[in-house]
């Protein structure tokens, strides 16, 4: 594996492959890599090669007094973990490789950004969607893989994409959890132990909504009713939102009906976690992935 740390040099390899007609895959991280993660680098190498995984920390995706000094740095057993998947290469930049003195310009996706995760963390997405499209541009990925578990991140780099007529593919890809059902992040590792029991409440409550739409329930409003009982039963919960919205443009679903994303933001102490599950209409009924 080579470990890229500029852009002129990423830009170089990337032009190569390209020129070559090889059909290469990006995997794009902030580190501290899991199973999560995992998945979607052997997703990536059953269709592309080269595969190249970032590893940056977007400093322009925290708000002052998030967790951007604390967020857990650990780049040598990420590249050793890397190296041993058969990662061609490794893009590694250095803040300011990436916003230089004088960098001035970011990218907003309006609407689909300023909801939920956007109305919690003003800015984030604004880092996000500005760090993917310079990602995307200097890796010139055939195909680029996200994790469901960001669902609103996945859907605002395809709006991104679109509106910018990048040639890259996205695709999303399913949740890796652990055996008791919380989804792996790279944020699990500010948990208490008690409070990494009580964030299993997540999956509960998922499981809450799934269990009422198996008994008939079609209204959304019940579903993420059903979706907040849980979470207002474990006292270490404290919710941010906790909602039933279209998987096309995250607002509010009305009805039941095509896509739709039961989505949760929750506190444990002072660490915020999200999960979702889709709800997909199919042959007559609804099917759920969580
Ligand atoms: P990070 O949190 O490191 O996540 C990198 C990718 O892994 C994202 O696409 C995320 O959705 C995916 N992922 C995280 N946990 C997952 C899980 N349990 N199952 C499946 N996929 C999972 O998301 C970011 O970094 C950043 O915002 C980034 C896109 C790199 C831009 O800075």
């Amino acid at each position: 594996m080579e470990i890229i740390l500029t852009v002129e040099w990423m830009k170089q390899v990337s032009r190569l492959a390209r020129g070559e007609g090889r059909l290469s895959g990006l995997v794009p991280t902030m580190g501290a890599l899991h199973e999560g993660h995992v998945s979607l680098i052997r997703a990536a190498q059953q269709e592309c090669s080269p595969v190249t995984a970032s590893i940056f920390v977007n400093p322009a995706q925290f708000a002052p007094g998030e967790d951007f000094e604390r967020y857990p740095r650990r780049f040598d057993a990420d590249a050793a973990l890397l190296e041993s998947l058969g990662v061609e290469y490794l893009f590694a930049p250095e803040a300011a490789e990436l916003y230089p003195p004088g960098f001035s310009s970011y990218v907003k996706v309006e609407g689909l950004g300023s909801r939920l995760e956007g109305r919690s963390r003003p800015g984030h997405f604004r880092g996000v969607a500005t760090v993917v499209l310079k990602l995307l541009e200097i890796v010139q990925p055939w195909r680029a893989y996200f994790g469901r578990k960001d669902a609103q991140q996945a859907r605002i780099i395809q709006q991104l994409v679109r509106d910018f007529h990048l040639d890259a593919q996205i695709e999303v890809c399913p949740i890796v959890r652990e055996a008791d059902g919380l989804a792996l992040s790279s944020r699990n590792a500010y948990l208490s132990p008690e409070d990494r029991r009580a964030a299993t409440a997540l999956h509960r409550a998922l499981g809450a909504a799934q269990a009422a739409l198996g008994r008939g329930e079609r209204n959304p409003a019940n579903l993420a009713a059903a979706m907040r009982e849980v979470i207002s039963a474990e006292p270490r919960a404290a919710a941010d939102y906790v909602e039933v919205v279209r998987a096309d443009t995250f607002e509010p679903a009305t009805r039941l009906s095509g896509e739709c994303y039961a989505l949760l933001a929750v506190f444990f102490g002072t660490t915020r976690l999200l999960d979702n599950m889709l709800i997909v209409e199919a042959g007559g009924g609804f099917r759920c992935e969580i």
